[in-house]
């Protein structure tokens, strides 16, 4: 049975509304466990339990916030070289579109890799013109269907992930699951 870690930061409450939509996406793939906790509340065990994490933060100054770079800073002694291979992804609020929300997701991908996490975007568009190939960016709280869509897609990605290659379930290889007319 494979877990998921939702690891988020939220000073006004957006990244903590689109990190309970990823949490439920990653809950939509059967036999997966998922775990929400902010930044302040999780731990190194959180990371340890895991297989797949989702981390998120609001943009700050088309970066990412310095409690969660303090966070992963001070992680540094017990985590490093302890979790390569889990796989991870960003997510993101911004004030608006143009704000640099990408940017931040960039910033988060990074420091996921310099802890040998597999990361990864996504190709596909939820609604037109909506896609989240750096993970979810969003102006604001996620308010739309097409926004809380990017996040539900972020979170039921990172598990089918998980779901294949943690606990070999092989219909839930998004090419199955997500795209199953290209076989
Ligand atoms: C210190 C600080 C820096 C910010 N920098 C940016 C920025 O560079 N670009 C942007 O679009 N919004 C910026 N914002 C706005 C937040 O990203 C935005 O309000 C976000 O939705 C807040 O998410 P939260 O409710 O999860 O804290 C900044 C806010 C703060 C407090």
């Amino acid at each position: 049975m494979g877990n998921v870690l939702v690891q988020y930061y939220s000073q006004t409450g957006r990244t903590a509304e689109m990190a309970e939509l990823v949490a439920k996406g990653a809950a939509s793939v059967p036999g997966i466990e998922v775990r929400l906790r902010t930044i302040e509340e999780s731990t190194i065990d959180d990371l340890f339990w895991c297989d797949g994490l989702a981390l998120g933060a609001p943009t700050h100054l088309g970066s990412i916030p310095w409690r969660v770079k303090q966070w992963w800073d001070e992680a540094t002694d017990d985590a490093w070289m302890q979790i390569d291979g889990k796989f991870g992804c960003a997510f993101s609020s911004a004030g608006g579109l143009g704000g640099g929300p990408e940017i931040a997701c960039l910033g988060l991908l990074t420091m996921l890799m310099n802890y040998g996490l597999l990361v990864f975007g996504i190709t596909d568009y939820v609604a037109p013109l909506r896609t989240l190939h750096y993970g979810a960016a969003l102006p604001g709280r996620p308010k739309t269907q097409a926004e809380k869509d990017i996040c539900e897609r972020l979170g039921r990605r990172l598990a089918e992930w998980v779901s294949f290659y943690v606990d070999g379930v092989e219909q839930y290889h998004p090419r199955h699951a997500t795209y199953p007319r290209r076989g």
